[in-house]
């Protein structure tokens, strides 16, 4: 089924040895968070073991290599992802959400205004939306969306009318609530020859599929590691040299500066720049090893691996749940990530949760951060269960009888 071995992944994660109500996890919530290979928790112990220091900062032997350990993730990072220039064009961030605020607010805050334009897409997660609406507060400029189709893909039906006159187009590559893959290279070609510049949510894209920033040609991507076998704490965001180096500075404090005095501040050169005060060094680590190891795997072998066990995911619950089960999004699995957001008919989402976790398979319930997808689903949450290296048709097996127990549970 897939080009590597899952049942050797899984023995890699010690957490999926536990157990939970008796019963072997089943875990199923990699779109929140993955769970951690054994080498990123040993990379962050040995860093901390070995070379724990300040970077940038220090010249004695161990702060030298821990500015070296963070320079050669950025790199290893950079090249993950078809940076042109992973040196100055890779910025640690604090996650995703820190990132697209970035984006926002130091090149949306400088050059937006009244009688400009952003596009949205209704797919995004609120880290994409919200930044924007505190912006617009300042700014007054116009906001505008495009819509989807009634299987969740965008609809491109009025794309040129949207686009025109627009400065930027902020859209993820995946949705986090219904898998839906959009096309974007096509739209970003279009963004660009309107004018407008192309902020990518990449979030739960980089974890899932080969990434080429380049031949996608956005302007911007952001991601976070602890969706891609990283560690919390630490996220990307990757941006074109010319941008970023025409742009002001994000946070103000230590490091980003190149002189200070009693009249104001020179701003560093990239990345130091963006990345004001201690980084998250450790964590940037342990994402280098997190990319060592889905590089090791093949990332056209963990997509393969996904739709393959999407497919068999959407063919067993269908055939098994019939209309009792609705799951949203594109029906076609080669459409859409690992991403099942799942209604029970007559069955809340958190009570269905809840009854899952009784046998020991996690889900997540709720709106995922996308309330405006939420209202356009027609629906106020849902039970999202998402794949990953990890997972196999057994854990899909388990979700199906978790889910009849459940559906038995809630018919009395
Ligand atoms: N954005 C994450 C999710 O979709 C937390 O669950």
């Amino acid at each position: 089924m897939s080009g590597f071995d899952v049942a050797k992944v899984k023995a890699d994660f010690p957490l999926l040895a536990r157990t939970v109500h008796g019963g072997p996890i089943v875990y199923l919530d990699s779109a929140a968070t993955a769970q951690k290979p054994q080498v990123v928790i040993d990379a962050m112990t040995t860093y901390y073991e070995t070379i724990n220091a300040n970077v940038h900062r220090g010249v004695y032997e161990i702060a030298e290599a821990a500015t070296n350990a963070m320079e050669a993730a950025r790199v290893r990072v950079g090249r993950f992802i078809g940076a042109p220039d992973p040196e100055t064009e890779v910025l640690f961030t604090k996650n995703a959400t820190e990132g697209l605020n970035l984006v926002a607010r130091s090149w949306g805050g400088a050059n937006l205004g009244p009688g400009d334009a952003v596009v949205l897409t209704q797919l995004e997660h609120h880290a994409n939306i919200v930044p924007w609406f505190q912006l617009q507060a300042e700014k007054g400029f116009e906001i505008r969306w495009i819509p989807l189709t009634p299987d969740a893909r965008l609809d491109l039906t009025d794309l040129d009318r949207l686009l025109d006159g627009a400065k930027v187009l902020a859209l993820t590559a995946m949705s986090n609530v219904t898998g839906t893959l959009t096309p974007v290279r096509e739209l970003t070609a279009k963004a660009h020859a309107a004018g407008a510049v192309v902020v990518l949510d990449a979030c739960q894209y980089v974890p899932h599929l080969a990434t080429d920033v380049a031949a996608l040609d956005v302007d911007f991507a952001a991601f976070s590691g602890h969706k891609m076998l990283g560690p919390t704490g630490v996220g990307v965001l990757w941006g074109r040299h010319d941008l970023l180096d025409a742009m002001p500075p994000f946070l103000g404090g230590g490091g980003m500066i190149l002189n200070v005095d009693l009249d104001g501040f020179i701003p560093a050169d990239l990345p130091a720049k963006f990345e004001a005060g201690t980084p998250p060094v450790a964590e940037i680590v342990g994402l280098h090893a997190a990319v060592d190891y889905l590089d090791a795997l093949g990332m056209e072998a963990v997509r393969e691996h996904e739709v393959s066990l999407t497919a068999y995911a959407l063919r067993t619950l269908t055939e098994r749940f019939g209309e009792q089960l609705t799951i949203h999004g594109p029906a076609e699995p080669a459409a859409r990530g690992g991403v099942l957001s799942m209604a029970l008919d007559g069955v809340h989402p958190h009570d269905l949760s809840q009854v899952l976790d009784q046998h020991a398979v996690c889900v997540r319930p709720g709106h995922h951060c996308a309330k405006p997808l939420m209202k356009v689903l027609g629906v106020g949450a849902t039970a999202r269960a998402s794949f990953y290296v990890y997972n196999d048709t057994d854990d899909v097996d388990a979700l199906a009888d978790a889910l009849d127990e459940a559906a038995h549970f809630f018919s009395f």
